[in-house]
């Protein structure tokens, strides 16, 4: 049976920005499915990054789907710019969040695809409830904050089981998985059940995004061909 397609999510986080249309047409050409843009806020996560003008900016070199990833305080008020600027997924966090049902059905009224992450400490369960109604889990493998952490292997049981839930329900959301993944343990996270892989430090640290992209997708196919 040929295996599914794991999709690779290079974050931006890690990109040159003096030069990043250069590093998006890169990863592009090398086969990368989506575009992950890591938002934080300074007081969810102690960083600043990014805000709506970059997903602006991604949004006119690429066209491949873009990911916002919102390490926010009061999603709420922020989600509608993100989705104006042309993000695909706006995934916020449980833990950020008082009602994330209400706010799931609103990005979705918005016109974009509502994605729920989770954090390492807490359990499958601050999510489960809205797997019927979300497009995306995102299952965090570093506590969020920083691109270069080590990656946090204590996390697959809640993986496997988010996957297993999934296939149960036979629902249709994708799983993706986000901290510390590169070509030396991206093979467990798809054993695991991650379908999408996102990767900053792994693509972008090494100077050479389209090598980084590669060497993520031939450890995922030498790991599919062991099996
Ligand atoms: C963590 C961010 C991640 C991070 C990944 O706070 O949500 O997306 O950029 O970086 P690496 O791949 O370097 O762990
Ligand atoms: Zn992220």
């Amino acid at each position: 049976m040929p295996s599914k397609h794991v999709l690779i999510v290079p974050s931006i986080l890690s990109a040159d920005f003096t030069r990043l249309g250069d590093e998006l047409s890169a990863v592009e050409g090398a086969g990368a499915d989506m575009i992950h843009v890591d938002v934080m806020d300074g007081h969810f996560v102690p960083n600043l990054t990014m805000g709506p003008f970059i997903v602006e900016a991604v949004r006119r070199v690429t066209d491949l789907p873009i990911d916002a990833h919102l390490m926010v305080t009061n999603p709420e008020a922020v989600v509608p710019s993100f989705i104006d600027a042309g993000a695909d997924y706006v995934v916020f966090h449980a833990e950020a969040c008082e009602d994330a049902g209400g706010l799931i059905d609103d990005i979705r009224r918005m016109g974009a695809r509502p994605g729920l992450a989770v954090n390492p400490p807490n359990e499958a369960e601050m999510i489960e409830g809205h797997l019927a109604r979300i497009d995306l889990a995102l299952i965090m493998t570093v506590n969020p904050g920083f691109a270069g952490q080590e990656f946090m292997p204590e996390v697959m049981p809640k993986l496997s089981r988010v996957a297993e839930l999934k296939r149960e329900a036979g629902l249709g959301l994708l799983i993706e998985v986000d901290g510390g993944i590169g070509p030396g343990n991206v093979a467990t996270v798809v054993a695991n059940g991650g379908e999408a892989v996102v990767a900053a430090s792994a693509v972008f640290g090494g100077g050479d995004a389209a090598a980084g992209v590669r060497a993520l997708r031939a450890a995922i196919a030498t790991a599919a061909a062991a099996n």
